[in-house]
């Protein structure tokens, strides 16, 4: 019996750069202890309030069918908060409530990608984008964002592909770069939605996480609203990545067809997640603040380790929870780099390569653990790198 192209074809196939993570993974499963810096995962755990907000609700008798677009608590809470935040007026007739932000992305592209549509994405990219794009029949095009340009998507860049193309799917702050986009950037991703007449997804997961500069959302640029659909989650703000909570914001049309594929897909939100969900909105800032304190602190600790030296290049580290240091004047691969400190040192970090070719020569570190064991893993990294300097 055959399986459906469809789904062999979410992983694209050939090498994809994630040998080292799965190495990593056997060792830890073989019973030697690894230093894990490769996942987007906190930490901390979710906070016990927002579990006691859970708890009263699912024992209160909170477990049935949810309505499926979301509640409208819910829904009127992601409103409240996109308009305090982006000054875009946000009701919730713009809002369906998803389980995470993946399910967003794929829903989101599902809305505006016919079979056999070209769909961009900009190259870094979070490693499921490609494989989203064909999960809904389109046809995913890299628009490669370079070093040079600490990873920022031109407008050049984006023109160069747009061609045919029928959205642009962004994220930031970045997920794999730590970069934060400039106006310059998102007024470049604006006008090359308007020009091509493009969708835009805009990935903004890691919102809360900003150390340098401010997150501007491409949905609040001139004729913008109309075309372009926000992903949020609840998974890297509020620690809650196995709740799978997230959002779509987008023009009501939109998100009355979304209804739709929901119906036909996930069926809602489970009612009691939905209600942790508010509560924990509703702490504001404070909540969210706490969560994305150990990351800031890291990258500060981070950002010292690395001025002592000149070896090790980093990408501007702005936001998200990860650091992307360029480590070409090794020599090698970041993949080779990758597997060689994971070899050497026990320390695992992803290969820039499992990111798509941009990132080459490059290693992101996630900066997952304690303060202590993230600032001797980076000492040991930048001390391998002196080492093998050719
Ligand atoms: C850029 C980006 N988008 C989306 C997601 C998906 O997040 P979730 O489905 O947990 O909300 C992630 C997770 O790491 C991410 O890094």
């Amino acid at each position: 019996m055959e399986i459906s192209n469809r789904i062999q074809g979410l992983t694209g196939g050939g090498s994809d750069g994630w040998d080292v993570f799965y190495k990593a993974r056997r060792m830890i499963g073989a019973g030697v202890s690894v230093t894990e810096l490769t996942q987007g995962e906190h930490d901390i755990r979710t906070d016990q309030s927002i579990l006691d907000a859970m708890y009263r609700s699912a024992s209160g008798g909170n477990t049935g069918y949810a309505t499926v677009p979301g509640t409208n608590s819910m829904r009127d809470a992601v409103a409240a908060r996109l308009t305090a935040r982006t000054g875009v007026h946000t009701t919730r007739d713009n809002v369906l409530v998803t389980p995470g932000g993946q399910s967003a992305l794929f829903a989101s592209h599902h809305a505006v990608c016919d079979e056999g549509d070209v769909a961009l994405y900009c190259d870094p990219y979070y490693a499921t984008y490609p494989g989203t794009l064909r999960g809904v029949g389109a046809i995913p095009r890299a628009v490669p964002c370079l070093p040079e340009n600490a990873f920022q998507p031109t407008f050049s860049d984006i023109a160069a592909k747009s061609a045919g193309a029928k959205s642009l799917l962004v994220n930031t702050p970045n997920n794999p770069t730590g970069v934060v986009y400039s106006r310059e950037t998102v007024e470049g991703i604006a006008r090359a939605c308007r020009e091509y007449d493009m969708w835009c997804i805009s990935d903004e997961v890691y919102d809360t996480q900003v150390w340098d500069g401010t997150h501007i959302s491409p949905r609040t640029l001139d004729g913008m609203a109309e075309r372009t659909l926000v992903v949020g989650s609840m998974s890297k703000s509020h620690a809650m990545t196995g709740s799978r909570i997230g959002w779509i914001v987008g023009p009501e049309d939109v998100v009355e067809n979304l209804f739709n594929l929901a119906t036909h897909t996930t069926y809602g939100v489970p009612g009691y997640i939905q209600d942790a969900a508010v509560f924990a909105l509703g702490e504001g800032l404070a909540l969210e603040e706490k969560v994305a304190e150990p990351f800031r602190r890291r990258r500060a600790i981070g950002q010292n380790i690395l001025a002592e030296q000149n070896v090790v290049g980093l990408v501007p580290s702005e936001g998200a929870m990860y650091m992307m240091l360029d480590v070409r004047s090794t020599g090698l691969s970041g993949e080779d780099f990758a597997d060689k400190l994971l070899d050497a040192h026990h320390i695992a970090v992803m290969p820039g390569e499992s990111f798509g070719a941009s990132a080459a020569g490059h290693v992101r570190v996630a900066m997952t653990v304690e303060d202590s064991a993230f600032e001797a893993s980076l000492k040991t990294l930048v001390g391998f790198a002196k080492e093998i300097q050719p």
